[in-house]
């Protein structure tokens, strides 16, 4: 897979550069960092379930972190100078949160994204002031390239650089803000740590994080059933799929992109689109607020791996993140009559979910 590298035609200025930054960070030092929320398991004696809730960031999403390290990436790297346009290939999470940056830079910003995608997410780009360019079907990159090419703008590509632009090391990445949240905890280095895969980028800092720190924590990626990363685990060989039909928008590929690095995951976990949208409803009863369908994907992850640890007699403790807050599905997963017009029913699943998480008080 052949990376395409910016060629910048960006003459350096100094001054400009030097604001753009100081103006990112004036805001991280208004920022606060997103809570750990700790979910009883009365089913689940000796276990405890953790939510990284990456929702309350200011743009609503663990995307905010990758944003902000994108456009210092892009920013060091004489990629973005006075007056260069952004552009990026986002389902919509990404594509709010560069919005914001943008803004913050005196920057336009488009976002290439397909026709689908929630009118919750199309409203929020807009918010922030990024401008929505809606294409039929998935191939977002393509589109993101050409308009860049005529526009002589900027292609962030989260799908290339999201694991290179985020430093792994620290500087309050997400692994790091994890362990040091559990750090006063029963059991304060995590068994598992859960987590989906949209560009691969929070698995991938999580992975080198646990290893750099050399904790014994291992980590589960929860992927969609139609999705490409879970094939590529367990054969290498395979770079894509027919088409990921997931309505779980932010996670699942039809092709494995740069970003996915599978030798840093030490499991898998395929989860169904139904199960997906019921959990992600179970957790919002359990915490009284809605969460996304990703987070729901990932709550079956950590889901499965209390199933194993409950059967093998092993206590400790699964960290997981809520990705982005439900608001933004209220037409569509959080819509019964959309639920049905879709075919899913899930009745049967939010009822084995009380198997570990008890009925919602
Ligand atoms: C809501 C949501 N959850 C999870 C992810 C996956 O994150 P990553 O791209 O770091 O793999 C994304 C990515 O866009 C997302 O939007």
């Amino acid at each position: 897979m052949d990376v395409v590298f910016p060629r910048s035609n960006k003459v350096r200025d100094t001054n400009w550069l030097a604001h753009a930054i100081q103006l990112i960070e004036t805001d991280i030092n208004r920022s606060a960092d997103t809570h750990l929320i700790r979910i009883e398991l009365p089913r689940a004696p000796g276990i405890a379930l953790y939510i990284k809730d990456e929702s309350s960031h200011p743009t609503g999403s663990l995307k905010h972190r990758l944003a902000r390290s994108m456009f210092l990436y892009a920013l060091c790297n004489n990629w973005i100078g006075p007056g260069t346009t952004i552009i990026e290939a986002s389902s919509g999470s990404t594509a709010i949160s560069e919005a914001y940056f943008a803004r913050l830079l005196g920057l336009r910003f488009i976002a290439v994204m397909p026709r689908t995608t929630s009118t919750e997410k199309i409203a929020a780009i807009t918010f922030h002031g990024g401008e929505p360019h809606l294409i039929e079907g998935r191939n977002t990159s393509e589109t993101a390239h050409r308009l860049a090419a005529e526009l002589n703008g900027h292609y962030m590509d989260q799908f290339t650089f999201a694991e290179r632009a985020t430093d792994w090391r620290g500087n309050n990445n997400i692994a790091e803000s994890i362990f040091a949240q559990m750090a006063k905890e029963t059991d304060p280095v995590p068994n598992w740590v859960v987590c989906g895969a949209g560009t691969g980028g929070t698995a991938a800092t999580i992975g080198r994080f646990i290893r750099y720190r050399k904790y014994p924590t291992r980590l589960c990626v929860a992927d969609p059933k139609s999705s490409v990363f879970h094939h590529h685990y367990a054969d290498r060989a395979v770079t894509r799929v027919e088409a990921c039909s997931s309505v779980i928008e932010g996670i699942g590929r039809t092709q494995v992109e740069p970003s996915f690095m599978p030798d840093l995951v030490d499991r898998v976990v395929v989860v169904p689109d139904t199960e997906s949208i019921a959990a992600a409803r179970k957790l919002s009863e359990i915490i009284g607020r809605p969460c996304g369908g990703s987070t729901g994907t990932n709550i079956c992850g950590a889901f499965t791996l209390i199933q194993e640890m409950m059967e093998k007699g092993v206590t400790g403790s699964i960290v997981t993140l809520l990705c982005d807050s439900g608001e933004r599905y209220r037409s569509t997963l959080y819509d019964d009559s959309w639920l049905s017009s879709h075919g899913f029913d899930i009745a049967p699943v939010m009822q084995r979910l009380d198997a570990v998480f008890g009925q919602a008080h």
